[in-house]
């Protein structure tokens, strides 16, 4: 069902260091910083040949990764994503099979404009796992 890796998500305290460390010391293509109010965060992508890092910052009030950040205040691996061809479809099959949709289990739509899903980590060996439809 899942398909390609879309990208691993890293939660940092200082965006503009991390995405200095990917640029200059890694000699990665770092995209410019983008808010996302939606999400609560602030993203920066990283291309990489074969997938992206996306680097997330808490955005306001009450971001889903701020209390990520109080535990890991050093940032830490947040988040894979993985892509799929029908994510209603991938949804209901995952709910049938007893995994649990965070949310509201509606599709929203994520940093790329199309819809995405979080499913909880407890029934994914312990990683917050996003489903991004492509
Ligand atoms: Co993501």
């Amino acid at each position: 069902m899942i398909g390609r890796l879309n990208h691993v998500a890293i939660v940092v305290p200082d965006l503009g260091a991390a995405a200095a460390v990917y640029r200059d010391t890694l000699g990665a293509n770092v995209s410019a910083p983008l808010d996302l109010p939606l999400h609560g965060v602030t993203t920066v992508f990283i291309e990489l040949p074969n997938t992206k890092i996306e680097l997330l910052h808490p955005l306001g009030e009450g971001s889903p990764v701020a209390p990520f950040l109080e535990k890991n205040p050093s940032g830490g691996m947040h988040h894979v994503c993985y892509e799929v061809d029908d994510i209603h479809a991938a949804r209901d099959r995952l709910m049938a099979e007893g995994a649990r949709v965070l949310g509201d289990g509606e599709p929203k739509p994520g940093a790329h404009d199309k819809p995405v899903l979080f499913l909880h980590p407890k029934d994914f060996c312990g990683t917050l796992v996003e489903l991004e439809q492509v």
